[in-house]
């Protein structure tokens, strides 16, 4: 017999996230234009096994079957990701009308169900024209986001009051840009960091245009770990943790860069960008999954740290540690790093893969673990809001295909079934009480 878990706040939101790319396929529908995920994808030797999200759950056909899973589950809220080649085909211009139809019918259904919309505009799926103009280092894709969140929010923004502009910009910028393991696959390692000043702006951009359309409670998700030293000499750790967290959390809680990637980024930051990116925002959207051990890097190394494996923790079938008490102390230390400048958080994403077959008690125990280290969070006084488990279905894994399964909900991915997992029926169990 487990402990029950401990009762969080009244109003604290439960809820279940997902990604478009990941999920929707029709990759060809209703005027729908080509991503830099549809180029990559498609390029041999990318993803695991040629995957690709052509089809993938086959969400856009069957959406309603998919917010009756939300419904049963009981959750209060659920965020999915606006697909900016369905809205602006090549990142520019009028929207596509039935490109963003298909959002409007998602969050009638949602909203029918009694379920919170959180929309995020960007999830890494930029449209193809844009990235032939030199992506995201290129200082005009901040503009084009800004215009982009500008219509989507004029087509839903009558029902829709709570959005997230970006996902992630460091995984982002340091897998597509500096590594090369996620689109658009290039790996100019330092000389990516322009791309973090520009999804910033882009960010910015997008808070005005969406405040300028009525919303109520805008967030930017992050990405955050915490960085464990490796060794006795704390810098390598510091400079990550500048990397990973304080680059991406300081211009917008603060209003500058962490000194010392300001000198780097000074030859993109235009005068009034900080101000831009510093747009209040109403709450902070944390994404967690394991801390990072960081030890100083070999002398000739390109890079200024050393990412170091964790050992001791169990892991997840994609290797990640399984360290609960990381997240209670990401959250704290987040509080204790930006005090008042901290706005309320909402885990935006956590949850952990495992492979077909799988006995799925794994998932409930690593739920139920994470769930408790919030509630730790919260009683140490930090304001965390709610809680979403990434993912409500197993989906395109990006680089890992469909080999790394996240959700709560098994996608036989030959037939397209979905099939509830235990961890689903004790999550419903656990939002019920
Ligand atoms: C890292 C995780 C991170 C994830 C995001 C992984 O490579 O180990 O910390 O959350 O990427 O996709
Ligand atoms: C991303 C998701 C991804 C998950 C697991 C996050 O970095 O936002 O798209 O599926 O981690 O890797």
């Amino acid at each position: 017999m487990v402990d029950p878990l401990p009762r969080f706040p009244q109003g604290f939101l439960f809820g279940c996230s997902t990604a478009a790319y990941q999920i929707e396929g029709a990759v060809h529908e209703d005027g729908r234009g080509p991503s830099i995920w549809d180029t990559f994808a498609h390029t041999p030797g990318r993803t695991l096994g040629g995957d690709t999200g052509d089809v993938a759950c086959d969400h856009y056909h069957r959406f309603g079957e998919d917010v009756a899973l939300l419904a049963d589950l009981g959750v209060g809220a659920y965020r999915f990701s606006i697909a900016w080649p369905r809205v602006q085909p090549t990142g520019s211009g009028g929207p596509d009308a039935a490109g963003l139809g298909f959002y409007d019918r998602l969050v009638d259904a949602l909203l029918e169900r009694g379920i919170v919309p959180l929309p995020t505009l960007y999830h890494w799926d930029l449209p193809q024209a844009l990235e032939d103009r030199g992506g995201w280092l290129d200082r005009d894709t901040a503009a084009r986001l800004g215009d982009y969140a500008g219509h989507v929010a004029a087509r839903l923004g009558d029902r829709v009051r709570r959005w997230i502009t970006l996902n992630e910009p460091v995984v982002h910028m340091a897998q597509g840009y500096a590594y090369g393991t996620h689109a658009p696959g290039r790996s100019l390692l330092l000389d990516a960091l322009p791309v973090a000043h520009h999804q910033l702006l882009g960010h910015g951009l997008a808070v005005q245009a969406l405040r300028a359309a009525g919303a109520q409670e805008v967030m930017l998700t992050n990405n955050c770990t915490p960085v464990w030293a490796d060794g006795d000499d704390p810098t390598p750790a510091a400079v990550y943790d500048a990397f990973h967290n304080r680059l991406f959390n300081d211009p917008v809680l603060l209003g500058s860069y962490p000194d010392f990637l300001a000198a780097a980024l000074d030859p993109v930051v235009h005068d009034g960008d900080l101000a831009t990116i510093r747009t209040p925002i109403d709450a902070l959207g944390v994404n967690y999954y394991n801390p990072t051990l960081v030890g100083a890097a070999a002398p000739d190394a390109p890079l200024p740290f050393e990412l170091r494996p964790i050992e001791g923790y169990p892991t997840t079938a994609f290797g990640w540690p399984v360290v609960p008490q990381g997240l209670t102390e990401l959250l704290t230390g987040l509080r204790d790093t930006y005090g008042d400048a901290l706005p309320p958080v909402y885990i935006t994403e956590n949850g952990c893969s495992t492979t077909e077959g799988t006995d799925d008690r794994f998932r409930i125990d690593y739920l139920d673990a994470h769930l408790r280290a919030v509630h730790a969070a919260i009683a140490a006084g930090v304001d965390v809001r709610g809680y979403f488990v990434w993912s409500l279905l197993d989906n395109f894994e990006w680089a890992e295909g469909y080999s790394q399964r996240f959700g709560l909900v098994h996608v036989d991915f030959a037939t397209l079934r979905r099939t509830p997992r235990d961890s689903y029926h004790w999550l419903r169990s656990v939002i019920g009480s």
